[in-house]
């Protein structure tokens, strides 16, 4: 099969995005797929051979044409966190070439994008609960005295449609939040601001294969920053990562549970990856978000998850390609 990698993208993401395209061009089956790595940033949709020699695609059909003949795609690889590979807009290209591709669909990418949506659509799952919030769609100088008249301190400022915690602030006092939401705002036109749940964080991979859905192992994150910040992220032992996390068997179905109906409810694909924290006291699980293109970096999680399941990277994304093909 031939398989077009697309990585890069239009945000702050898009170095992330490099590096996951990196773990995902290693672990594809050479016996089994014939890869191409395309890059596309705002100037051009191109193609990188191993000599550094770029060859655009051509746009009307995504196609490259390499030493005079044709190559097109079977299937995308879409490692492109963030705006267009994560935010409908890719699949909704595909989706007009039928072209087939690893991830969720043009609608559900588009509407997971956008974490306030997402929180509206899954609120009503049995035994998920979702942490007070307030959707901003302006600056506004009354903001900040609004939000603390109807949210408890602390709390999260994000960019609504971000990644990787660009742009987030965790915010104690109201006369921190115009610059959260000024930080926040210089990232998106949306703003999410959310209440603070104290607990310990759980995120589960969970992904649609070729038997239907699975759950990976969960990872607890154990940060030392007051948050899982992007330099958490991705840099190596600033934050323990325990998989499979430290719950329950019980808080394990449970949670499992709740994923399983999270990414049934929005009609998932390919790898998913969901944030929760599991409050101390209530031992509620609290939905945060859903990444529809979860990272594959060195540092990142679902490679870890993928490995405490005891299967290889490679096996795995040959399931994700054959479950998109199917
Ligand atoms: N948005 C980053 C890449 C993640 O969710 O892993
Ligand atoms: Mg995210």
């Amino acid at each position: 099969k031939i398989i077009a990698l697309v990585t890069g993208g239009f945000t702050g993401e898009s170095v992330i995005s490099l590096k996951s395209a990196a773990v995902i061009g290693r672990n594809l089956d050479p016996e089994k797929f014939d890869v191409y790595k395309i890059i596309i940033t705002p100037e051009s949709w191109y193609y990188e051979d191993e000599n550094g020699g770029k060859s655009e695609i051509n746009k009307n059909d995504f196609s490259l044409t390499l030493n005079g003949s044709v190559v097109k795609f079977d299937c995308v690889f879409i490692g492109l966190h963030g705006s267009p590979g994560e935010d409908g807009k890719l699949q909704g290209y595909f989706d007009m070439l039928n072209i087939p591709y690893t991830t969720c669909d043009a609608l559900t990418s588009a509407i997971t994008m956008n974490k306030g949506y997402t929180k509206a659509i899954v609120q009503d799952i049995p035994e998920l609960h979702v942490a007070k919030s307030i959707q901003l769609f302006s600056n506004n100088a009354d903001n900040a005295a609004r939000l603390t008249q109807n949210l408890r301190l602390p709390l999260f400022v994000k960019p609504n449609n971000g990644g990787s915690s660009i742009g987030m602030s965790k915010v104690k006092a109201e006369a921190d939040l115009p610059e959260a939401l000024a930080k926040a705002f210089n990232e998106d036109t949306q703003v999410l601001v959310e209440e603070f749940i104290n607990g310990r964080e759980f995120t589960i991979g969970i992904y649609r294969g070729k038997q239907g859905i699975a759950v990976l192992p969960s990872t607890e994150i154990v940060s030392s920053k007051e948050f899982f910040d992007f330099e958490a992220k991705y840099t190596t032992g600033v934050t323990e990562e325990i998989t499979p996390g430290r719950l329950t068997p019980d808080e394990n179905l449970r949670v499992e549970k709740i994923a399983k109906a999270v990414f049934e409810k929005l009609n998932c694909k390919g790898v998913t990856r969901m944030d929760y924290i599991l409050e101390e006291g209530s031992n509620n699980f609290y939905f945060i978000e859903i990444n529809t293109v979860p990272g594959q970096t060195e540092n990142s999680l679902i490679p870890q998850q993928v490995r405490a399941a005891g299967r290889t990277i490679q096996d795995f994304y040959t399931e994700l390609i054959e479950a998109a093909l199917i």
